[in-house]
């Protein structure tokens, strides 16, 4: 006999004598369907008569993924690709998605679609100029942090063995809860402080990244950081709202970051 003849018998699927024959595979269950309404903020500036308004979208959510990014790429992939919105990790890291679901900021592709038939209504980031339909213009956002300097900055120069600048474990970990922030502007975007004053409030998400490398015991320009803020705006807009930390996608606390601030400025 062949070697392939062989090989073939090796894979029968002929159940051997005395063994019991293997029930069918039973069919996969289909779920009814549950049809959910989006309703979702539309603007496109290249169509100059086209004024912002929502559209609606019908999805059967037993046949989606369960976020809300899920029914988005479902939208644009099957009914309607010219929506338009940012997306990049789907899983909380990268901070693109993130926009005004059912009232309040979130990340897109960690919020959970609701089951049930209620319509859901998507909206871009609050108090934003919009680029079209759920993307923000986060260009003075980005601007803002670039003026913080959020890098070290040491005046003695780097390490004189050309190594690593050494932190202890402890004060490595008053970083935790500070670096973790992955710049989604949801915090800032939620501030009322900021949606009124944002050319000259820094808001929230900018300063916990100052108050991050104020506190960095690698970094020697605290003070300086400090003195720049030392005006009625850039910090003192901060009225202790907290919408910021109960936004927060990550669960982080931008408040009592702006808080710790104050209190330093407030010794100096
Ligand atoms: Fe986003 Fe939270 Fe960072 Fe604010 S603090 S930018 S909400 S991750
Ligand atoms: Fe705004 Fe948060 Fe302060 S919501 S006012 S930044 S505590
Ligand atoms: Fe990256 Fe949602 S896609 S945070």
């Amino acid at each position: 006999m062949s070697f392939a003849g062989k090989a073939l018998r090796s894979f029968s699927t002929i159940p051997a004598r005395g063994m019991a024959t293997a029930a069918a595979p039973a069919a996969p269950t289909v779920k009814a369907p549950l049809v959910k309404t989006f309703q979702i903020y539309r603007w496109d500036p290249a169509q100059p008569s086209s004024k912002p308004h929502m559209q609606e979208y019908k999805i059967d959510i037993n046949s989606c993924g369960p976020m809300v990014l899920d029914a988005l790429l479902k939208i644009k992939n099957e009914q309607d690709p010219t929506l338009t919105f940012r997306r990049s990790c789907r899983e909380g890291i990268c901070g693109s998605c993130a926009m005004n679901i059912a009232g309040g900021n979130t990340l897109a592709c960690i919020a959970k679609i609701e089951r049930d038939s209620a319509p859901l209504k998507i909206y871009p980031l609050p108090h934003m100029y919009v680029v079209k339909d759920l993307v923000p213009d986060l260009t003075h956002f980005y601007r803002q942090y670039k003026s913080i300097e959020p890098y070290l900055k040491q005046k003695t120069g780097p390490p004189a063995d050309g190594k690593e600048n050494l932190q202890t474990i402890e004060d490595r970990k008053k970083l935790d809860g500070l670096y973790e922030c992955i710049l989604c502007a949801c915090c800032s975007t939620s501030c009322p402080s900021y949606w009124w004053n944002s050319d000259v409030y820094l808001g929230p998400a900018v300063l916990m990244q100052a108050y991050r490398w104020m506190i960095d015991s690698r970094d020697q320009f605290g003070p300086e950081r400090r003195a720049a803020m030392q005006n009625s705006f850039s910090v003192y807009r901060c009225h202790t709202i907290m919408n910021c930390a109960k936004t927060c996608p990550k669960g982080l606390n931008p408040g009592k970051a702006i808080a710790e601030i104050k209190k330093i400025m407030a010794a100096e």
